[in-house]
């Protein structure tokens, strides 16, 4: 498989394995006015730098998010904007010269970007389900770049496809070469055999193409040329019409089935000869038969989903306080058609470059329309995150506008996180400031211990128990400021009575026991903290 290559890349290929795992701080929470629509909870904004963010939410959402949008900078070159597109932002550029180091001085507005993405589409690939699938907007700047990348990171196999989303309608009259009017849409699966796609629900005019010319109690069908152009001979016959006429198939086809079903479906009164009977025979497609939807097709419309004018009008409706609140949102339309492909009711949506919000006011409002209870979890690094991710967030959630213009709330609530203190301290012990709780959930992660089994701290046997199930016992025996020792003492406080595991995964400071007593009795220990896995 070609693969890519740029100045930095050594630097970065294993780079989110290095990024510090960190703790979100929580720190507000929003509800829906009382009386507001019942929408989904449990949602989160967190506003820090994606990198570190994606990493802390590793331990409750490895391998749990159904469906991933991005829209990261295109790296157009243009400057100056709400945020900045050309990775020039003084927050990435202090990024890449710490991770690429000198080297990163050099470095072209392309490679800048391939730095900057490459570590985060690897964590996103973790935190995708099995059966997840990502989408990325970007356009040409970034496109050929991206798509090796994702290669890379998610197997070519994977690869899903290119959608191209018309995102303007009018020709800009002075573009030197082409009026560009498209973005793209880089859609990979975590595991292309396992995605299931949904279909797109039916429109209304698609829909009205279904008549009931005839009053079958079947009721509304649409007629379907009943010739194939895969020529057989067995279903070349003559077919006579009710009004007598003889009618063959046109030179090179043949009719869609043989002569022996053709008879069955007019039976069945499912060919169609015309008002006088006198037609050439097709065959009726009931609406009932087709109502699964329609299978998405790669070329997607302004006139289906939105354009550019129309997200800014859609926001600019949200704060009307502001001229321009945010210079380039997406259609929310164009969002939910994604999640209307790829998500079910309960799914987990990710949005690691959320902007103005748009991926959550999508969630919400599909939602709001089929009874859902999807969940968002945005990032934003930008100071906004608050002031118009979130508040835009809160917006939709309330309802906004004043009267002709009023827009209902959709419901729901979500948390506001920022990024909080590391797990490691730089000399590698661990940061107690974060809380033993913190400590302990992150341990059990690195663990597997799987999320049934976790136990709290004020558990029946004892608080240094994270898990607990009917082979194994993991326990973390740490005390701030004291050396704990396993030994026959620690031994003595467990008293599992009948639940008594096979195995018992100890973690503390030192150990006094033997090797084979350990063996003896199934004592794993760990030491703290050289054996807590690093993620
Ligand atoms: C093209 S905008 C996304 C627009 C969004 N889809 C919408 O509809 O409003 C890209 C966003 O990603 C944010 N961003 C860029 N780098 C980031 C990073 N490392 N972590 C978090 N957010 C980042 C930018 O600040 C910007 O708001």
């Amino acid at each position: 498989m070609p693969t890519l290559t740029w100045v930095g890349k050594d630097k970065v290929v294993n780079h989110h394995h290095d990024v510090p795992f960190k703790v979100l701080r929580h720190e507000s929470h929003f509800d829906a006015p009382e009386g507001s629509p019942i929408n989904s909870t449990g949602n989160r904004i967190i506003h820090g730098d994606n990198l570190e963010a994606l990493k802390s939410l590793l331990p409750e959402f490895e391998g749990k998010v159904n469906c991933i949008y991005i829209d990261p900078p295109y790296n157009t070159g243009n400057e100056g904007w709400a945020y900045n597109d050309a990775v020039n932002d003084p927050k990435i550029k202090k990024w890449l010269g710490q991770v690429v180091g000198k080297e990163g001085e050099d470095l072209s507005r392309h490679d800048k970007w391939l730095c900057m993405m490459y570590p985060r589409l690897k964590l996103l690939h973790r935190l995708l389900a099995k059966d997840g699938v990502i989408f990325i907007s970007i356009d040409d700047n970034e496109q050929a770049n991206l798509k090796l990348i994702c290669d890379e990171i998610f197997g070519g196999a994977n690869f899903i496809n290119n959608v191209i989303w018309e995102k303007k309608f009018n020709p800009q009259n002075d573009a030197k070469y082409f009026s560009d009017n498209h973005d793209f849409i880089v859609t990979y699966a975590k595991n292309k055999t396992l995605w299931n796609r949904n279909f797109l629900p039916r429109t209304e005019i698609q829909n009205d193409r279904y008549k009931n010319i005839d009053k079958d109690s079947r009721g509304v069908w649409a007629s379907d040329n009943f010739t194939v152009k895969t020529y057989s001979k067995d279903y070349d016959y003559e077919i006579i019409t009710p009004s007598g006429r003889k009618v063959s198939p046109t030179d090179g086809r043949c009719w869609a089935t043989s002569e022996e079903n053709f008879n069955v479906l007019v039976q069945d009164n499912r060919i169609w000869f015309g008002q006088k009977g006198d037609g050439v025979p097709r065959l009726k497609r009931f609406l009932t038969d087709v109502q699964e939807g329609i299978v998405p097709l790669t070329i997607w419309k302004h006139t289906e989903v939105g354009n550019n004018q129309d997200s800014k009008q859609i926001l600019k409706r949200i704060f009307p306080e502001s001229k321009t609140p945010f210079e380039t949102p997406k259609p929310p339309s164009l969002i939910k058609r994604i999640l209307q492909i790829a998500t079910d009711k309960q799914a987990i949506i990710l949005d690691s470059f959320a902007g103005s919000g748009t991926t959550a006011h999508a969630t919400l409002d599909l939602n709001a329309q089929d009874g859902g209870n999807r969940r968002f979890i945005l990032v934003e690094m930008e100071d906004y995150a608050d002031t118009i991710t979130a508040e835009r967030v809160r917006r939709v959630i309330s309802g906004y506008g004043e009267g002709t213009k009023k827009v209902a709330g959709l419901g729901g609530s979500f948390d506001y996180y920022t990024i909080g203190e590391a797990i490691f301290n730089p000399d590698d012990t661990l940061n107690e400031a974060v809380g033993i709780e913190v400590i302990r959930h992150y341990v059990a992660y690195s663990e597997g211990i799987p999320n049934a089994d976790q136990t709290p701290q004020d558990n029946t046997y004892t608080p240094y128990l994270m898990g607990l199930n009917s082979d194994t016992a993991w326990l973390f025996y740490y005390e701030p400021n004291e050396v704990t020792c396993l030994d026959l003492d620690f031994l003595n406080t467990l008293k599992f009575g009948a639940a008594k595991p096979g195995t018992a995964i100890i973690y503390a400071d030192k150990c006094l026991l033997t090797k084979e007593f350990m063996t003896q009795y199934g004592i794993i220990f760990k030491k703290i903290p050289r054996d807590i896995t690093r993620f």
